[in-house]
């Protein structure tokens, strides 16, 4: 195991270039099972969580291979069974479900256990295959998926209690494409990725109106082939290094990203009082005139306040001195593992349910942290960049599964840290 030692108080300054989107990357890695051609898919980043999801691609009988960004993925024959040493290793390895279920009409995956952000049932995407008429149950923490009959379109609501689902929407998008006649997804989920995976799908022949929207419409096709793909920009990685620059930046610039992408993170830091520069696929944030603000959201799907930035927030809030901030978290009510690390970096946060209310502090010390979920991990390296002293942060492979390089990607901004063994 490797923890990363940061060495707070430098300030950042300087060019980032984002990598391709890790959430959009592992659906349509898993969509190139709809097809027996070759697909390309370029810009899919090097992590943890890829790489499994390649290994599962493997065992599942695609051919794989890798250079650098770019993936080349065959599914010529393949198999029903995920193996479960693998999936278990990953939550998002559920996304196998939807094109199994499309191109077998069979599929057993394992039953994903909870996870420290919550407990993240698969409830809707499985009442969404069955809409299309797949079986489904339950067998030694196992799921089968099957249908006897071809599997057919229909209407189909995806809200459940705390809204759309993002990889449920997926599932069924990508089973929906091969299912006979028109499947309409209302309550879909809105999200970038979930327009990113779709637009792989039309490429690859699927017709598919209404992605990046609520209620996407699918009218199912005979067979899918092989296309070419570049994933879209890793808008919460980039959003990640525009808090750090506010945190502790003089002028931090992100590559090659979608700005549109980022406006509820841009009009967050705006509204707090620094300065934004949108220009082409780059943006930039700079300190502004006076002392920023304290600021408040509210976490909902997309184009809501990502979940996946509200850790990175929270750090950023334990840092404007005698300002209130709050945090409210309504996807994921538990995700607040930083909160108890951050304290002990001498950040003043007090909890009201699913609502953290922050006052920042003069000064966070370095101390030892343990990251827990991959945003978490991410707010207490942003956290140990501002704070008095070095921190350690164990348990680095949880940022591993979602950042690529950020250590080195820090590093070239002006941060001083590196990794070491435990
Ligand atoms: N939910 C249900 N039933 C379901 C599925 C979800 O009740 O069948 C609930 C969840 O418990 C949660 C809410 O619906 O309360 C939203 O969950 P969603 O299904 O949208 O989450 P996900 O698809 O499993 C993806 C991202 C997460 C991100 C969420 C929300 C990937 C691989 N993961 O997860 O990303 O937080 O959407 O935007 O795309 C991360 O990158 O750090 C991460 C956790």
């Amino acid at each position: 195991m490797q923890k990363l030692i940061v060495q707070g108080g430098t300030r950042l300054r300087g060019k980032v270039t984002i990598s391709g989107s890790k959430n959009s990357s592992l659906p349509i890695l898993a969509a190139t099972l709809l097809t027996k051609d070759e697909c390309i898919i370029r810009q899919v980043p090097d992590l943890s969580d890829t790489n499994y999801m390649l290994q599962i691609l493997r065992e599942l009988g695609a051919e794989v291979e890798r250079a650098s960004g770019t993936m080349h993925i065959k599914a010529e024959k393949i198999v029903s069974d995920t193996p479960y040493d693998l999936v278990r290793k990953m939550r998002a390895s559920i996304c196998v479900m939807g094109p199994l279920t499309g191109r077998l009409r069979k599929a057993v995956v394992s039953m994903p256990g909870g996870c420290v952000i919550g407990d993240r049932p698969v409830d809707l995407h499985l009442k969404g295959l069955e809409y299309l008429g797949a079986k489904v149950q339950m067998d030694g923490g196992n799921i089968h998926i099957e249908a006897t009959e071809p599997l057919k379109g229909t209407t189909m609501n995806l809200t459940g209690k705390f809204g759309s689902t993002v990889l449920g929407t997926d599932n069924v998008l990508m089973a929906a494409v091969l299912t006979k006649g028109t499947t309409i997804i209302e309550g879909a989920a809105a999200e970038p990725e979930v327009e990113d995976l779709a637009n792989f799908l039309i490429k690859m022949g699927a017709k598919i109106e209404g992605a990046g929207t609520t209620r996407i419409v699918v009218e199912g096709v005979e067979e899918l082939h092989g296309a070419e793909h570049t994933v879209i920009p890793d808008r919460i990685e980039a959003g990640t290094f525009l808090v750090a620059g506010a945190i502790c930046g003089d002028g931090v610039m992100v590559r090659r990203v979608d700005p549109a992408h980022l406006k509820t993170t841009t009009d967050t830091l705006l509204a707090c009082g620094y300065d934004i520069a949108i220009s082409g696929d780059t943006v930039t944030v700079m300190p502004g005139s006076g002392d920023p603000k304290g600021f408040h959201f509210t976490t909902r799907p997309y184009p809501g306040f990502p979940t996946d930035m509200q850790a990175q927030f929270c750090a950023l809030a334990c840092t404007l001195q005698g300002q209130l901030s709050t945090a409210r978290e309504t996807i994921f009510p538990q995700r607040f593992m930083h909160v108890p690390e951050l304290k002990r970096m001498g950040a003043s946060i007090e909890m009201e349910g699913d609502t953290a209310r922050i006052t920042g502090v003069p000064q966070l010390s370095g101390a030892p942290v343990m990251a827990s979920d991959l945003r978490a991990s991410a707010a207490l390296v942003l956290a140990a960049l501002n704070a008095k002293g070095t921190t350690e942060v164990h348990r680095l492979y949880h940022i591993d599964r979602g950042y690529e390089h950020l250590d080195e990607k820090l590093a070239t901004l002006g941060a001083v840290l590196q990794r070491a063994k435990e």
